[in-house]
């Protein structure tokens, strides 16, 4: 039987470099769900295909190949065999994710994928409905929370470091958006999973998640 672990979170608290960290220091490896809402996303835009396309939706679904290689502790993202590890990041993709994650027929394809990825690995998975639906009997739940506010003022800062320089209240407006429409959305809609253990972050640094969430798996995981 594999371990697993399971990560919850909005955007902005850290998760992924919370989960990588985990991941170089226990050994468990990191997958990373959000990478392939975004590949689906990316390849809708490359093919046309906009998000009330349902058919079109559903052929790209089925030519679709998403993998997660790891190389060196890094994760790479591959679609359809090309590397779009950067392009899946870009604003273009952030923009519509939210939209294409919300729908069935992609949730549909991509939740049977993760599981099946949980059956063989020891793994910690991140995203926003792994502990309610991908594996809601997973070994350790964790969820990571943050005021909207900070989750902002970190979005705004690491733009900043990009050289995009968007207005702190235009940042604060797009992230209540995609919150919302990230809770209200009928199909997996992100919620903290009733047995999950709450990590606030609004005031820790990364280290001092890592550092928690280390502790609580070291002494569920004896390997
Ligand atoms: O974590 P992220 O920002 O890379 O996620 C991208 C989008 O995919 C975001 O809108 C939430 C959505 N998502 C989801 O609905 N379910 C998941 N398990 C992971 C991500």
């Amino acid at each position: 039987m594999s371990f697993i672990v399971a990560i919850d979170g909005p955007a902005g608290t850290g998760k992924g470099t919370v989960t990588k960290r985990i991941s170089e220091r226990t050994g468990l490896i990191n997958i990373d769900t959000g990478a392939m809402y975004r590949c689906v996303t990316l390849e809708c835009i490359n093919k046309g295909v906009s998000v009330d396309e349902e058919s079109k939706i559903k052929q790209v679904l089925e030519n679709i190949d998403i993998k997660l290689i790891h190389e060196g502790g890094n994760q790479k993202v591959f679609l359809n065999g090309l590397d779009v590890s950067k392009e899946i990041r870009t604003e273009k993709v952030d923009n519509l994710v939210a939209k294409f994650a919300a729908l069935k027929i992609v949730r549909d394809k991509l939740t049977p994928i993760q599981q099946k990825i949980g059956q063989d690995n020891d793994i910690v998975m991140e995203g926003r409905d792994i502990g309610t639906v991908v594996f809601p009997n997973a070994d350790i739940k964790i969820f990571l929370d943050c005021s909207l506010e900070e989750r902002a003022k970190r979005r705004y800062k690491q733009n900043l470091g990009k050289g995009i320089d968007t207005p702190y209240e235009e940042v604060l407006s797009s992230i209540i958006e995609r919150h919302k429409l990230e809770t209200e959305r009928e199909i997996a809609p992100f919620v903290k999973p009733k047995d999950a253990i709450l990590v606030d972050t609004t005031n820790m640094n990364i280290e001092e998640v890592v550092d928690e969430i280390e502790k609580i798996i070291r002494n569920a995981w004896h390997k």
